[in-house]
């Protein structure tokens, strides 16, 4: 079942009985073994979409499909890295990212083994036995993306991941995400406001406006690859990007 599509068909959601449309016709599909990331300026819906595709937002309008069947979070394993980290205070580390898993199956040894080393790649294997409260911004969102990593989902949704990672740690956390997908792909949606993150992880990118509506959904030839910062269709590609976000985001 992991080699299916996700298909999103005219979603819409407003809040506030209505007063706020947050994200309009939505539709967009993402094919197997793809990182799909969503741009866009603040307000534009992109925490809204994710968490409609989440299963957390439920009075939608629309359809949302993973191969053939509605999504729905009981019947699939949907891996979710929260904007704010989602993470429980009074529980530790450890059992903040054990309880995915806990949820789904057993834990086993093997489980054990493959959270530690998903500790230790992302830096917060000493801080194991500590609680969220006693970490920074940056050590909690690791936490969560440890979580998210350790679920073997069908499906990853990432709200701005590495937004609270200093600049180092943050490409080096890319690095490892990346790494983590190409060992085991699956279809995963990567929301971020960072261009140079859109064009670094997004094999396909889509930019939404400033209303909730898609503006364009674009092919990167540049996924993966850190290397094209000189070439030509690069710059351009990141230009026209952040001039859309820059104007949409200037435009209420
Ligand atoms: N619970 C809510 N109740 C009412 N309005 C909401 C709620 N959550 C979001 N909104 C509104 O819906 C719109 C989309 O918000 P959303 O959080 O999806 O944007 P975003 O693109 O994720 O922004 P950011 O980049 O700042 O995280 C905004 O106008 C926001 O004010
Ligand atoms: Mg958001």
């Amino acid at each position: 079942m992991k080699n299916n599509s996700l298909v999103i068909q005219d979603v819409s959601l407003s809040y506030d009985n209505g007063k706020i449309l947050a994200i309009e016709n939505i539709s967009f599909s993402v094919s197997a073994d793809t990182v799909c990331v969503i741009i866009g300026p603040s307000g534009s819906g992109k925490s809204t979409l994710l968490r409609t595709i989440a299963g957390i937002e439920k009075n939608f309008d629309g359809n949302i499909f993973l191969g053939r069947e509605k999504l729905s979070p009981k019947n699939k394993k949907i891996g979710f890295v929260p904007q704010n980290y989602g993470l429980y205070p009074w529980r530790t580390v450890e059992e903040n990212i054990l309880i995915g898993v806990k949820i789904k199956s057993k834990i086993n040894d093997d489980i054990i083994l493959k959270m530690n080393s998903i500790m230790e790649s992302l830096g917060i294997f000493d801080f194991r036995h500590r609680f969220p409260g006693e970490l920074s911004g940056g050590q909690q969102q690791r936490v969560s993306l440890a979580r998210a990593f350790l679920l073997n989902a069908d499906l990853l949704l990432m709200d701005e991941p590495f937004s609270a990672l200093d600049a180092i740690t943050r490409e080096e956390t890319q690095n490892i995400f990346l790494s983590l997908w190409k060992k085991n792909k699956l279809i995963t949606i990567l929301v971020t406001h960072d261009v140079d993150e859109a064009l670094y992880l997004g094999k396909t990118i889509i930019v939404l406006s400033k209303k909730g509506r898609i503006w364009e959904i674009l092919n990167n030839p540049f996924f993966g690859n850190r290397e094209e910062i000189y070439n030509k269709n690069f710059i351009d590609m990141r230009a026209r990007i952040r001039e859309h976000i820059q104007k949409a985001g200037a435009d209420i």
